[in-house]
């Protein structure tokens, strides 16, 4: 019997929706497994600008501070689309990420052997795709300074920073070749050494950390050629570790192997504090606030759920708990479980019937 305080933080678009479920599917976990988990909801995104005029009301980084696990939606959508507003939605997702010191995005990307068919790449490529990814996402150019727009006498220049220090490559990096030992030993660190100076610290603190690990097998390979790699022979991955904009746009592209950027999810982790032996961390869907299907319950809660049972088995060390929901989604596809994003009439609430079902 474990005790839990779970900070929800809904954000805008489907979050709402998606978390919802996700905590119909927790609760039922909770009773089956004989747990107790206390919810809270805080604001954070378009929401929280409307309500408090900050996309992340220091009270919710606080509540975050203090939870033993955080579930996020999506935060973003039209209404606060303006490139010219002062505040932006997504403001409160990077700085919740900097302020937990959640340096390592994991995004695993696995092809359910049913959903092949939603996959626009061929069938033969995605047999036994089973990638974990690994986004450094507090650094590069996503926070990067200076960061500017000025007037230069008749034109206007803008300004982003691609920066790292040994020391934030080092520790996600370390974190990848971690993980790739639980796995099949094979990290690829993705760069574009051939260009940028960041780079090439990068593909060295890579080869440092290596060393110190010969039973993982270490590639390099440029960001370019891997995103090519990913639709030709993304069978031939296991491990990837990169930087933040890298991680960014390399985890859509490979969100259409399994189907649908619905199926997505990913843990965020920090630092393991020392003191209390444990991991700041957050747990979200890869996919966005969908402004388009929101509110028409229509979304596909899977990714959410996907995600609910990460914080299950990293953050809460319930890993049965997170391996029944797992298996709950699996079924519930094999019996024909399909959202319109994945070609199907299902809706959100299908879905979680069809996922509690099989729990
Ligand atoms: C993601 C999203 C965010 C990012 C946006 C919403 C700021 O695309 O989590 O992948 O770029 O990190
Ligand atoms: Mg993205």
């Amino acid at each position: 019997m474990k005790t839990a305080n779970i900070v929800l933080l809904p954000g805008d678009g489907i979050g709402p929706e998606v978390v919802g479920e996700a905590r119909t599917v927790l609760e039922h976990v909770a009773k089956r497994f004989g747990h107790s988990f206390h919810f809270t909801s805080h604001p954070i995104g378009g929401i929280a600008i409307d309500t408090t005029g900050n996309p992340l009301p220091p009270e919710t980084l606080a509540a975050c501070e203090k939870a033993d696990a955080v579930l996020l939606g999506a935060v973003g959508g039209p209404k606060w689309d303006d490139p010219k507003a002062k505040v932006r939605p997504e403001q409160g997702l990077l700085a919740i990420r900097r302020g937990l010191g959640l340096f390592a995005n994991l995004r695993p990307v696995r092809v359910h052997p049913m959903l092949v068919a939603s996959s626009p790449v061929k069938a033969d490529r995605l047999e036994g795709v089973d990638i974990l990814f690994i986004r450094e996402l507090t650094g590069g150019l996503y926070f990067g300074k200076p960061r500017l727009r000025e007037k230069v006498g008749e034109r206007t220049r803008a300004v982003d920073t691609l920066e790292y220090t040994d020391e934030e490559v080092r520790r996600v990096v370390k974190l990848a070749f971690r993980l790739a030992l639980g796995r099949r030993k094979l990290v690829t660190s993705v760069d574009k050494a051939n260009v940028l100076e960041s780079s090439r610290l990068w593909r060295e603190i890579a080869n440092e950390v290596g060393a110190s690990e010969p039973s993982v097998k270490l590639e390099h390979q440029l960001v370019d050629s891997c995103a090519m790699r990913l639709i030709t022979a993304p069978r031939s991955f296991d491990v990837i570790v990169t930087e933040n904009m890298f991680g960014d746009i390399l985890t859509d592209e490979a969100s259409v192997l399994a189907g649908s950027m619905g199926m997505l999810p990913s843990a965020s982790l920090g630092d393991l504090d020392p003191r209390t032996g444990k991991r700041k961390a957050l747990y979200e869907p890869v996919h966005g606030s969908a402004p388009d299907i929101a509110g028409k319950g229509l979304a596909n809660p899977l990714a959410m759920f996907l995600s609910a049972a990460l914080m299950l088995r990293h953050g809460l060390a319930l890993e049965s708990e997170a391996a029944a929901i797992e298996s709950a989604v699996d079924r519930a596809l094999a019996e024909g479980l399909r959202t319109s994003d994945l070609g199907g009439t299902a809706t959100t609430r299908d879905a979680t019937d069809a996922v509690l079902q099989h729990l």
